[in-house]
């Protein structure tokens, strides 16, 4: 391949690292002198009743976050679907909607026929995708780059969180023309957005934490993720990553869903992840928490420090974050549940970039 590692000891690492640039390059390519730009030929939002997100993986994950972006500032009804179950539940598509897809490849079998289910009932077809000339691209009626450059890791981390930030810019731009910020709440959002590459450095440069918690959960059989609103999209992602290269059981649950079962799966055996930036749903998280706590579970928290401080002692772990705005958190915290999947792989020696059994791109059935 003609893309080296960049003195990286995986392609992984490396995509890792690259985050907060190609993160730049996307913001550079959509914002314009503080204005959203689309490419051509654009997307009105006043044209548009609701949303449906179909994808695969970890870029089902995006749309599980965008979900939560779009409905809560645009007020935008969004439905989501994995690829595979989307294009045999035949769903029918109301007039207005835009049917949107996220795929890195551009080439995910399921998720291109998916998209051509949705030609000529969708209003409009957009899709997020990291190729520009895929399959999935050119039958879209508006391709937008997320511009992450190659991705050679199977397991995928820049592709997410470049898809993440076009995600997020698409849905103020939804919220502003159908009037749900003013010019005053667009530029605080926007700049929420541009804030996030340069947070993410930081939580590169505090990396060392996750490798040494790593160890620990390397020796784990199962592991939890917990977490509420956007963030539980987020504990999906991190146990997938984890998952895919780890070979380790992961499980990701909504905080409040937790008593109806798998609180039941809880001992000091099993490391539950919280993650818990101090959003309008942290203090809940933390009650959540306290319950796995009395149970004898071993927490790993993940928050920043005021966060660490209000959840108080007993925790078993935690990784402290910059303090950032909570529309963007689900963008930066990526970064920690990447930085363990890989860490805890290295120290049980798997294939990092070539996981067992799992393709880059799937583009059969
Ligand atoms: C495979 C890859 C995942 C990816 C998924 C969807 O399972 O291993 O990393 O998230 O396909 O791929 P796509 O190219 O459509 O984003």
């Amino acid at each position: 391949t003609s893309v080296d590692k960049g003195g990286h000891k995986h392609y992984m690492a490396k995509e890792i690292a690259e985050q907060p640039t190609v993160l730049t390059n996307a913001l550079g390519y959509y914002i314009k002198d503080g204005r959203i730009e689309l490419p051509d030929p654009g997307l009105d939002f006043t044209q548009i009743d609701r949303l449906t997100m179909v994808a695969c993986g970890t870029a089902f994950y995006a749309c599980l976050t965008a979900k939560y972006w779009f409905e809560q500032i645009a007020r935008l009804p969004v439905e989501i679907d994995v690829a595979s179950e989307f294009r045999y539940r035949e769903p029918p598509i109301a007039k207005g909607t835009a049917a949107l897809f996220v795929s890195q490849s551009g080439e995910t079998a399921d998720t291109l026929a998916a998209l051509r289910y949705c030609e000529g009932k969708a209003d409009k077809i957009v899709s997020v995708v990291n190729v520009p000339e895929s399959s999935i691209a050119r039958e879209s009626d508006l391709p937008l780059p997320i511009l992450a450059g190659r991705e050679i890791g199977v397991a995928s981390t820049k592709a997410f969180t470049c898809q993440l930030t076009v995600l997020a810019i698409l849905a103020v731009k939804a919220a502003q023309d159908r009037g749900e910020l003013d010019a005053d709440g667009v530029a605080r959002a926007l700049d929420a957005i541009k804030s996030v590459p340069a947070m993410m450095s930081q939580a590169l440069a505090l990396g060392e934490q996750s490798n040494a918690v790593s160890r620990k959960l390397a020796e784990a059989r199962d592991i939890l993720f917990l977490g509420r609103g956007p963030m539980y999209a987020l504990a999906h992602e991190g146990a997938l990553k984890l998952k895919e290269i780890s070979y380790i059981h992961a499980e990701a649950y909504a905080s409040g869903e937790l008593k109806h079962g798998p609180i039941a799966l809880v001992d000091e055996h099993v490391p539950v992840i919280v993650m818990a930036p101090r959003d309008a749903l942290f203090d809940k998280t933390i009650s959540n928490m306290q319950e796995v706590m009395a149970r004898g579970g071993r927490v790993l928290l993940i928050t920043d420090a005021q966060g660490a401080k209000e959840a108080g002692p007993g925790v078993w772990d935690t990784i402290l974050m910059p303090e950032i705005d909570p529309f963007v958190a689900p963008i930066l915290y990526a970064i920690p549940a990447q930085l363990l999947a890989y860490h805890t792989a290295v120290a049980k020696g798997t294939d990092v970039d070539q996981p067992r059994n799992l393709a880059k791109s799937v583009t059969v059935e």
